[in-house]
């Protein structure tokens, strides 16, 4: 069993990242900015903002937070919104989700400019993934895909099953899948016999928020699971979506919780939003 390590690889990527954005700087004096709206006082949503405020820092981003009151008004996001679309130092925009239930999240995400959509959430980047044109593509399955790269892990004609089909992880992670020809099956809760679909799989994607949902007896010898769920156990520690002891075991490949897709969510932030800077520092050149 060989683990995939997503923090040595997110930390190969931050200083390519780094290395751009100086060059970039040199070069045209521009600096990628990243804006965030975080609405609420969600402790998880709150850790992350941060941990990506601080990613930004690292490696010469400019960003800015824009922190809001749980009671905010629709109007009131979508003009901050339409206020970044339109402001030319920003050049990714995200949204921290889940939203307040008040708020209309489809369409606060169909106001994101799609050129400044580094999360790949608007209906237009979501096409483009689907049919496989390039885009942007949101940040976890990106930072998958990417891991699965490093280690050499070809998914093309693999028994791909994808755990979750939820909009940010799971039905995005499928089609980057299929689109890297894979053959996909997505597994949810309503999902009849869990473990018929997993015991077929060369590779299991799991990403569904339930700690030890994916066991020992639900894993065929030798296959790769990537764990997407990161949950708080009762000790207080971060665990995955699989009993990760007795399940990698059984693994070629596995992701740790902490320390495996985790990090690579950030990574591929700072990477979306430097594309963003460089497809927007071409387009203020006239190229
Ligand atoms: N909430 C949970 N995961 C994510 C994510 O990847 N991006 C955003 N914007 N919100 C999230």
């Amino acid at each position: 069993m060989q683990l995939l390590d997503g923090k040595a690889l997110s930390a190969k990527i931050e200083t390519a990242v780094a290395t751009e954005v100086k060059d970039l700087k040199n070069s045209t004096g521009l600096v990628p900015g990243l804006a965030v709206i975080l609405v609420g006082q969600d402790p998880a949503s709150a850790a992350y903002v941060n941990m990506k405020k601080k990613a930004c820092d690292r490696v010469g981003f400019y960003s800015v937070t824009h922190e809001m009151p749980s009671d905010i008004s629709q109007s009131a996001i979508e003009n901050t919104i339409t206020m970044m679309n339109n402001n030319p130092n920003i050049d990714g925009i995200l949204i921290q989700l889940p939203l307040p239930a008040q708020i209309d999240t489809t369409k606060i995400l169909e106001l994101v400019e799609p050129s400044k959509d580094v999360d790949g959430f608007h209906p237009y980047n979501v096409g483009r993934l689907t049919t496989g044109l390039d885009g942007f593509v949101p940040c976890t399955p990106l930072g998958v895909m990417e891991l699965l790269n490093e280690y050499n892990i070809d998914p093309k004609g693999k028994n791909c099953v994808v755990v979750g089909a939820s909009n940010i992880v799971g039905k995005p992670m499928a089609a980057l899948l299929l689109n890297a020809n894979a053959t996909v099956e997505v597994c949810h809760i309503f999902t009849d016999d869990l473990k018929r679909h997993t015991l077929c799989a060369d590779m299991i994607f799991v990403g569904a928020g339930v700690i030890n949902l994916i066991k020992e007896d639900m894993v065929k010898d030798g296959a790769i699971i990537i764990d997407i769920g990161i949950n708080r156990a009762q000790n207080g520690k971060l665990v995955g979506d699989a009993d990760f002891e007795n399940v990698a075991k059984k693994c070629s490949f596995i992701t740790p919780v902490p320390g495996g897709v985790g990090p690579m969510t950030i990574a591929m932030l700072l990477s979306n939003t430097l594309k963003a800077a460089k497809a927007n520092a071409k387009i203020k050149e006239g190229k």
